[in-house]
This record gives structure tokens, sequence and C-alpha cells, in this order.
């Protein structure tokens, strides 16, 4: 089946776009370019021996979006990755995160419940949970108030889906709920490459240890937690990657057993910043050059998933550990920096 990513070159896009073509999937990239290079296109060909179709096309141009989709009559499906991500800058610039984020997806939808069937997974982020009350996280996990407007484009892009859902029987939508994507393709072909300071963990760390970056803040140890920094639940972006697959695959089988469905997609398990430095160092052999400074406003204690219903109902679950995580993130920022 043809499938369109959006946001194909991106660092999620991209990894699914192998895994669904390793699968035996026809994959068409949507990508504006604007947080992701084109020769991305080159890694994923490398990986998998085929090219996928490529369009450069902003999403916020509505007209370009329904042209694409008269193209395209045949498309079993759409994984929509196009998104601003940065959770900082959406504090200063809402508009553009709301315009970019939510515009898209209208349009979007609107193609597709023009459609006789259509099939739809949705990148949303266990940050719609906010400091849950209980750990592991369910899926149940009441959806607190939005930290950012980012974080807000997450929670009314599902309600956006749901209510188009409520009305449109032929649309069969997923919401998938990553957690913390890290690490890297094993082949070091394909990975994270952040503009500018990155804002995350690990990209980060590889940055520190590459030299680009003096050390690593690490943004408070005086949390209620064993070791006093925060934990999260990393998942091995390749694990993520196929967690779409299975979803998709899914709703083409149309074993799906409501025309709108959520999932936590994570590990499972929690690791504090303290002990991804100690994966870091333990599979690198180099030390870390990092310091405690205060925490980063916004921050919630703990977030890792309970994964039950991905097992039960997707039978997907994550198969990488933390240390094979690092290793290959490692490894990708080796092969940018011609290390
Ligand atoms: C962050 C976003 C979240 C978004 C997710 C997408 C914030 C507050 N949250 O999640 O909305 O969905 O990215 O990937 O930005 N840390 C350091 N030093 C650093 C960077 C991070 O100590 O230089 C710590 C953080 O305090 C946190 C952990 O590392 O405890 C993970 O941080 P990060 O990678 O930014 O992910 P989240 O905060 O979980």
């Amino acid at each position: 089946m043809e499938i369109l990513v959006t946001g194909g070159l991106g660092f999620i896009g991209s990894h699914t776009s192998v895994e669904l073509q390793l699968a035996g999937h026809k994959v068409v990239i949507i990508d504006d370019c604007s947080n992701a290079s084109e020769s991305v296109l080159d890694g994923i060909t490398a990986v998998t021996g085929i090219q996928p179709e490529f369009v450069k096309m902003d999403l916020r141009d509505k007209g370009a979006v329904r042209a694409f989709f008269e193209k395209h009559p045949d498309l079993g499906g759409v994984i929509h990755f196009a998104a601003f991500k940065a959770v900082g800058e959406s504090v200063e610039k809402p508009l553009d995160y709301y315009e970019n984020n939510l515009g898209s997806l209208v349009y979007l939808l609107q193609e597709l419940t023009a459609r006789q069937k259509a099939r739809f997974i949705f990148s949303s982020s266990c940050t719609v949970y906010g400091q849950a009350d209980t750990l592991p996280i369910t899926e149940d996990a009441p959806v607190k108030p939005a930290e950012s407007p980012y974080g807000n484009t997450k929670q009314v892009g599902e309600e956006i889906i749901r209510d188009t859902c409520r009305v449109n029987p032929a649309l069969q939508a997923i919401s998938l709920r990553y957690f913390n994507p890290i690490g890297a393709h094993p082949s070091a072909t394909i990975g994270e490459l952040p503009l500018g300071v990155p804002q995350n963990l690990v990209p980060f760390i590889t940055q520190t240890a590459a030299g680009l970056r003096k050390e690593l803040s690490v943004f408070g140890d005086d949390y209620p937690t064993a070791d006093g920094t925060c934990i999260r639940d990393y998942i091995h972006v390749v694990d993520l990657a196929r967690a779409h697959v299975v979803a998709m695959e899914r709703l083409l089988a149309g074993k799906n057993s409501a025309n709108y469905e959520v999932f936590n997609v994570g590990t499972g398990t929690g690791s504090s910043v303290m002990e991804v430095i100690q994966s870091f160092e333990r599979v690198t052999g180099k030390a870390l050059n990092y310091k405690v400074v205060a925490r980063r406003p916004g921050d919630v204690v703990a977030a890792y998933a309970d994964t039950s219903k991905a097992r039960e109902v997707l039978g997907w679950q994550a198969q990488s550990t933390l240390d094979e995580a690092m290793r290959s993130a490692w490894a990708w920022e080796q092969k940018i920096r011609g290390l």
C-alpha cells in the first residue's frame, strides 16, 4: 500500500519511512525541509535500497494539499509527523505553532474525509499527561492543562481527530503518544539532526562528547527521585518507528476496534538523567563533562508509560535497551562529525 509520511525527512519520520519500506509498503514523503535536509532521502534510500517518492511542500498551503491528494487517489494511509516541536519557541511564537501544527492537520483531514476510506496516524506526545498522578501512565490518565503552545497543539490535535472521527465513520485514526524518542538507525545512516543548540537530553549529551558543547547542564538534582534527577521513558527511535508500521497495518487490515484509538508508545521503564549519563559513559567508555544546575521550568518529575495496551492490542513492544539506544546515538554523532 502507498503510505504518505508527512515530515518524512525528520527524525522519527525518516526512521518510520525506512521501516514502512522494509515491511513492503510504498512510501511517499512530504516535507518542507524547514527542519530537515533533503539529503535524508539518500540515507533512507541507502538503508532500504528503495528511493521513496518525495514532494517538497508546505502543508499550510491548502491548495497544494488538495492538488497532492488529487494526484494520489490510491493512498492507503497517512502518517502525520510534520509539525514544529520546540517547546520554548512555541511560547515565543504561539500563532506559528497553532497555524502550522493545527492548520496542516485540518487540511489533511479535510482531504481524507472526502474519501471513501481513510487511515490516519497522528504523532502525539506523552506531554498531554503533564505530571500524571499515577505511574506508570495508562492511556486513561487524564489529559492535564498544557504547559506550552506546543503541548497544546498535541492536545487540540487529538481533539480535532476525535471530533472528526465521530462524524466520519470512514475515517480510521490512531494517535500514538510518544514518550522520549532517542538513538539512531543502527547503520548510522539516518539519525537526529537538531538545528542549533539541542534542547533534548540525548543530542546534548552526544554533542558534548563530540566537543561541540562544553558541558551538559543537568537541570536539577533535588527532585523527589532516587538520585534527585527527573525520570523519563527513553525509547529507541527504531522501536518507535515500528510501532507506526504496526498501527498502520492494524488500520489497513481493519482490525481496529473503534475508528479512533490512542496508544502510549514507550518502553515502560523510567530512567533518570543520571542513569542516561551513566549509560552513555558505559557504552562509549567516555567520561561526560556535566554539571548540575537549576531546574528547568515546566519539567515534570517523572513520566513513563504503561505499555500493556500497545502490547496486548497492537502486539507491539519495544525491543532495544537504553544502552543500545545510547550506543546508536553516539555512532550517529561520530558519523556526522567525522570522528
Ligand atoms: C521535551 C519537551 C516535551 C516534548 C519532548 C519532545 C520540555 C519541557 N518538554 O520533553 O514537551 O514533547 O521534549 O522530545 O521541553 N535535561 C537536562 N539537560 C539538558 C536537556 C534535558 O538535564 O540539557 C533533562 C530534562 O530536565 C529532563 C530530561 O533531561 O528531565 C529529558 O529532557 P528532554 O529530552 O528535553 O525531554 P522532555 O523534557 O521529557
